[in-house]
């Protein structure tokens, strides 16, 4: 099976490269699962039904998001009725909506899709690591085909050790919300496909995804300043590509993609075709 996560998709621009690529890259790649982290795809906060609907017509399976998910307020009463929407699974008892979704494909496999979110320097919650524990025992790989974990958190070491400790358990754990891609991605012990951080879709000329002049004065004074908007020059779609073996659901390969804006393109050596020339 072939699947794909793309990073935090931040504000119009990271909208338009994910809309605008997608069908191409469904069939270049031959995937048959696409994931997108959508908690920043409105101005940088949150998202809306509207958005939703945009990224199912773009060719999208499911959403994940973050820290973010209740930024627009709107999307609170929408998210029970949307299943292929999910919020952190480790969220408190009684959050509305769900931290995980299963696919059922075209051709009957079925996909564990999940989103977690990590605690170190982020908002106290519940354990991840638990509630991981708990979803991958109850859908081990075998009674589905394949699993993707997205782990949204700021420490690298909590999204590695995430990594390991779902090692031959997950298909795919993979790490999102820094904004920046890691160069990490890799295959661990026991099969499963990992990467710290997949990046996000959005624009690099930026402070992650949000206008540079309003980010670095946040720093350079000790003062809210203006209300941060996200950057609108030509975005780099940030993802990750995975092929799991449907007999294990374990991983065969895992390769970073990038295409178009300011980051240095990459493209899976095992595409159908080769990569778009911009
Ligand atoms: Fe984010
Ligand atoms: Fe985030």
């Amino acid at each position: 099976m072939r699947l794909m996560l793309c990073g935090d998709v931040v504000g119009r621009a990271g909208r338009e490269a994910v809309c605008e690529h997608l069908p191409r890259l469904r069939e270049a790649l031959r995937l048959d699962l696409a994931i997108v982290n959508g908690e920043n795809a409105a101005h940088g906060f949150g998202i809306t039904d509207k958005i939703c609907a945009e990224f199912y017509d773009a060719g999208v399976d499911v959403i994940t998001t973050g820290n973010h998910v209740w930024d627009r307020r709107e999307i609170i009463p929408y998210i029970e009725g949307d299943p292929r929407l999910l919020r952190p699974i480790n969220f408190p008892p009684g959050t509305p909506g769900r931290g995980y979704g299963i696919v059922r494909l075209a051709d009957g496999r079925e996909v564990l899709v999940a989103n977690a979110m990590a605690r170190l320097f982020m908002d106290a919650i519940d354990d991840p690591f638990a509630a991981m524990d708990r979803l991958l025992a109850e859908h081990p790989l075998g009674r589905v085909a394949a699993s993707v974990i997205d782990f949204h958190g700021e420490a690298t070491s909590e999204k590695m050790s995430m990594g390991h400790f779902c090692d031959g358990r997950a298909s795919v754990v993979v790490g999102t919300h820094s904004h920046v891609p890691t160069a990490d991605h890799r295959i661990l012990e026991h099969g499963t496909a990992y990467m710290t951080d997949v990046g996000m879709c959005g624009d690099y000329d930026s402070v992650i995804g949000m206008k540079k002049q309003g980010s670095v004065q946040r720093f350079v004074r000790k003062m809210p300043g203006d209300r941060l908007e996200a950057a609108d020059g030509p975005a780099t779609l940030c993802a990750v590509v995975v092929e799991t073996d449907d007999a294990t659901g374990l991983a065969r390969r895992i390769a970073p993609l990038r295409v178009g804006g300011l980051l240095a393109p990459a493209w899976p050596d095992f595409a159908r075709e080769p990569a778009p020339a911009k």
